[in-house]
C-alpha cells in the first residue's frame, strides 16, 4: 500500500520519526510496565505463582538475550547478586545454545526478548528446559514463540515498537526486570529496604517526564558538536557499563558511527591506544561508589587529548570541571541509573543519525526480529 505524507505523518503522532515519538512514549511505557507489580508497597509477580517452590528454593540465575535485551540483562544480573544474594550469569543467546552450562533442578534461566521470536534466544530455552532448569521469559509480545515455550512468562506491557533499534522497550525491560529482582530479595531483605526501592522505581515516569522535557534539546546540541566524528568510545563501570554498551551500539545501529563500550578500568589493558584527538569518549559517569575511579579514568583520556562528553548526576561540578561537554541526569539510586541514563543515549544516537541525513528508523542491514540463526 502506498502511504501518503498526511496518513504517515499521523501515524507518528507528528513525530518526524517513530524512534523519536516512542522515546517520548516512555514515561506511559514505565507506568504500563510498572502496573499491577506492586502490591502493598512491594513487588509481586502473579505470573511466577505458579512456580511456587521453584523461586524461593534458587541455586541460580542464567541470563540469555540478544542485543539491547542482552544489555537490560547485564543490569539484571549485577542487581540480582547485589540486591538478593543470588549467583547470576549472563550470556548472549548465540553463545549460550552452543554451551555447555551446568544447569539443572533448582536453576533459573531468565529469557529476554523484546519480540518473543529470537532464534538464538528461543534455541537457548529449548536447550535450558531439556537441562530440567525452569524457564521465565520477559517479553513484549503476548502469544509469542517464546512466551509458548517457557515454564513462566512475564510481559513488559510497552505496546508496539516501530523503530528497529529499541528504545521504549528497553526501558520497560529495566523496569521490570528490577522490580523481579526486588521480589526475589523478599526473603533476604528488610521490606522496608526493599518498599523504599520500589518507591523509587513507581516515581519513575514523573522522572522520565521531567527528563523528557529538555533531553531533547540537549541532546541534539551535543549531536551538532559530535555527529562529525568517525569513531566514539562509551566507558562505564558498575551499573554504568550496561549503559555504555547500550549507548555504544544505539549509536551504531543507526548512525553507523563505529562505537564500542568498555569497562572505563579495562581502558589501560588496549583501548586507550586509539585515543587521540579524533576518538571522542563518551563517560556513563553517575553519582556513585565508582564516581572517583571514573573521574581518573577520565583525566586518563583527557591525556590523550581525547574529547570527553559526560553524563552525570546534576550540580556534579567536579565531573564538569574534567569534560569538555555533559549532561546532567538526575539522582537515582545506583541501580537505577541506567533507566535514567536510557532517554539521552537514545536521544544522542537520533540526532547524530539525523544529522549525518540518515533515517533512525530504518537502519541498513538490521531487522527488529531475527528468527533466523
Ligand atoms: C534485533 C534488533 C535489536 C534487538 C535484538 C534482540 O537485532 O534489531 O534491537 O535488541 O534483535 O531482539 P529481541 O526481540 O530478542 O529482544
Amino acid at each position: 500500500t502506498r502511504i501518503t505524507w498526511s496518513e504517515d505523518a499521523a501515524e507518528k503522532g507528528g513525530y518526524p520519526h517513530f524512534m523519536l515519538k516512542e522515546i517520548y512514549e516512555e514515561p506511559q511505557t514505565l507506568r504500563n510496565a510498572i502496573t499491577g507489580r506492586i502490591k502493598s508497597k512491594l513487588p509481586h509477580f502473579r505470573e511466577l505463582e505458579k512456580m511456587g517452590e521453584d523461586l524461593t528454593k534458587i541455586k541460580g540465575i542464567t541470563v540469555l538475550a540478544c542485543g539491547t535485551s542482552y544489555h537490560a540483562g547485564l543490569v539484571f544480573q549485577r542487581f540480582v547478586q547485589d540486591y538478593a544474594g543470588i549467583r547470576a550469569e549472563i550470556d548472549v543467546a548465540s553463545e549460550f545454545r552452543y554451551r555447555n552450562l551446568p544447569l539443572g533442578e533448582g536453576d533459573v534461566v531468565i529469557a529476554i526478548s523484546q519480540s518473543g521470536e529470537t532464534a538464538d534466544t528461543l534455541e537457548g530455552i529449548r536447550k535450558a528446559r531439556q537441562s530440567g532448569a525452569k524457564v521465565v521469559s520477559l517479553t513484549n509480545v503476548v502469544g509469542s514463540t517464546i512466551s509458548r515455550e517457557s515454564d513462566a512468562v512475564i510481559y513488559i506491557n510497552a505496546g508496539p515498537e516501530i523503530g528497529v533499534a529499541a528504545t521504549k522497550t528497553y526501558v520497560a525491560q529495566l523496569a521490570v526486570l528490577l522490580l523481579l529482582g526486588a521480589s526475589l530479595a523478599l526473603n533476604k531483605r528488610n521490606p522496608e529496604v526493599i518498599s523504599q526501592l520500589v518507591n523509587e522505581i513507581e516515581g519513575l515516569p514523573t522522572v522520565f517526564e521531567s527528563v523528557l522535557a529538555s533531553a531533547d534539546e540537549q541532546c541534539q546540541r551535543l549531536a551538532r558538536e559530535y555527529y562529525q566524528f568517525r569513531h566514539f568510545m562509551y566507558i562505564g563501570r558498575g551499573y554504568s557499563y550496561p549503559s555504555a554498551l547500550e549507548g555504544a551500539l544505539k549509536l551504531k545501529e543507526i548512525s553507523y558511527i563505529h562505537a564500542s563500550g568498555y569497562q572505563a578500568g579495562e581502558l589501560k589493558h588496549g583501548p586507550i591506544a586509539l585515543l587521540d584527538r579524533d576518538f571522542p569518549v563518551f563517560a556513563i559517569i553517575p553519582e556513585d561508589e565508582l564516581k572517583a575511579k571514573m573521574l581518573s579514568n577520565i583525566m586518563e583520556t583527557r591525556a590523550r587529548d581525547a574529547k570527553v562528553v559526560a553524563i552525570c548526576s546534576e550540580s556534579d561540578r567536579e565531573v564538569s570541571r574534567a569534560v569538555n561537554s555533559r549532561i546532567e541526569v538526575p539522582k537515582v539510586s545506583a541501580p537505577l541509573y541506567p533507566l535514567v541514563m536510557s532517554p539521552y543515549l537514545q536521544l544522542f544516537a537520533y540526532h547524530v543519525a539525523v544529522a549525518r541525513g540518515y533515517d533512525p528508523d530504518r537502519p541498513r542491514n538490521l531487522a527488529k526480529s531475527v528468527t533466523v540463526e
